[in-house]
């Protein structure tokens, strides 16, 4: 694996494919284990969760499991704006459901917290939230994740369906941003 280079900037591996899949199937199993037979409905929060809803989903392998997307944007480059905009909303009837919420990374917790606010509203029977990643130090609302993949450090990543700008989301593997030196 190469270092790759977006608008500039250099990004080395940081989290393989096979690293990824692992954390998948072990979060897929934990979360059987806990909704198999509930009708739970999986929420991914598009853009940058639907490589990982989808790949997260098949692996879950429940009879019973729905899946449906919400759009939220919250960032700039490579900065939080801390404004959260709902872009595209939810048309499902969520009253009495169990929600997932399937999110790619939780980094400053905005987008998130939103998100479980608006949900409460609707009186879901309950909402957990699953998330490949999560930089704990960065964190400054709410709760993290109950599933996660991986916690790292507050570093900004790309690939495996996070951007930079709509770039790289199709690289299959996580890269980081290449330190100056
Ligand atoms: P939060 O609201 O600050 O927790 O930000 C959540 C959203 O910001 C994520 O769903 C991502 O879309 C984006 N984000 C946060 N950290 C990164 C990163 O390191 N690379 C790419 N996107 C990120
Ligand atoms: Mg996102």
């Amino acid at each position: 694996m190469e270092e790759v280079t977006y608008q500039g900037l250099t990004f080395e591996p940081y989290i393989r494919r096979e690293q990824i899949a692992g954390q998948v199937q072990r979060l897929a199993q934990e979360i059987k284990r806990d909704y198999d037979g509930k009708n739970p409905l999986f929420l991914c929060v598009l853009n940058g969760a639907f490589i990982f809803a989808a790949d997260l989903f098949r692996a879950c392998d429940m009879h019973d499991a729905e899946i449906t997307f919400i759009r939220f944007k919250s960032y700039e480059g490579m900065a939080s704006t801390g404004d959260v905009k709902e872009i595209m909303g939810l048309n499902e009837d969520i009253t009495g459901r169990h929600i997932i919420i399937v999110e790619d990374i939780i980094d400053s917790g905005v987008t998130a917290d939103q998100l479980r606010k608006e949900l409460a509203k609707r009186d879901p029977a309950s909402v957990k939230m699953a998330s490949l990643l999560f930089k704990p130090e960065a964190l400054k609302v709410g709760t993290g994740p109950e599933y996660v993949g991986f916690e790292i450090p507050s570093e900004f990543i790309l690939g495996y369906g996070l951007d930079l700008d709509g770039l790289a989301r199709n690289l299959p593997d996580i890269y980081v941003l290449k330190e100056k030196k």
